[in-house]
């Protein structure tokens, strides 16, 4: 049931003091990830959510997103689109900056990486300011997907992102806070 979920999952996640610069108390997925059961309790959590949804592609925001979104995508029948940090992809793009808890960054997408109306959920491991997931919404949308919400494991309500969403009108799917 869902709140042993949250529990496991909660206990599989290292939280490493002050990286990576003083005053971040950084959650470290590895752990949930290395250990079988976890792996396919988070994978399943998020296939139900998303089984009977339609949707087009997964969109995976670098870079932890990538490990999750293909797994997704490969499940349900869909596909997957990489949204890479500035500079990585090869063809024609899109961009979009945006503001991080520590620094501030440029998302990209390739130009024809979605249709018009093709139905996408924006993933990654974790919710902090939510600047990341508007950002991908922005791009994902200027392609004219439509965009049906951001999923991801962990939630940092603190930190404001899961609100600022809520505002913005982008629905949030998460596994746990902290
Ligand atoms: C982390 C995390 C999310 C983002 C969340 O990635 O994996 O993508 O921050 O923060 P936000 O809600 O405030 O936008 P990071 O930017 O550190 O990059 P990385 O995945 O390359 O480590
Ligand atoms: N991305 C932004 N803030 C983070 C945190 N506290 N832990 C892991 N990833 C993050």
């Amino acid at each position: 049931d869902a709140s042993r979920i949250r529990s496991h999952i909660r206990s599989h996640i290292r939280t490493v003091q002050d990286w990576p610069q003083p005053g971040v108390a950084f959650r470290d997925i590895t752990p949930l990830l290395s250990a079988p059961a976890s792996l396919r309790l988070i994978v399943d959590a998020l296939v139900a959510r998303y089984r009977d949804q339609r949707v087009a592609h997964f969109a995976g925001l670098e870079a932890r997103g990538f490990i999750l979104a293909p797994l997704l995508a490969y499940e349900l029948g869909a596909g997957f689109i990489p949204v890479r940090k500035q500079g990585k992809l090869p063809y024609r793009t899109l961009s979009q900056s945006y503001d991080l808890e520590y620094g501030q960054a440029t998302l990209e997408v390739h130009v024809d990486a979605c249709a018009p109306g093709e139905r996408v959920v924006l993933i990654d491991d974790l919710i902090a300011t939510g600047g990341t997931m508007l950002a991908a919404r922005t791009l994902l949308e200027r392609l004219g997907g439509e965009v049906l919400e951001g999923g991801a494991i962990i939630d940092l309500p603190a930190l404001g992102g899961s609100a600022r969403l809520r505002a913005a009108g982008l629905p949030l799917f998460t596994l746990c806070d902290f």
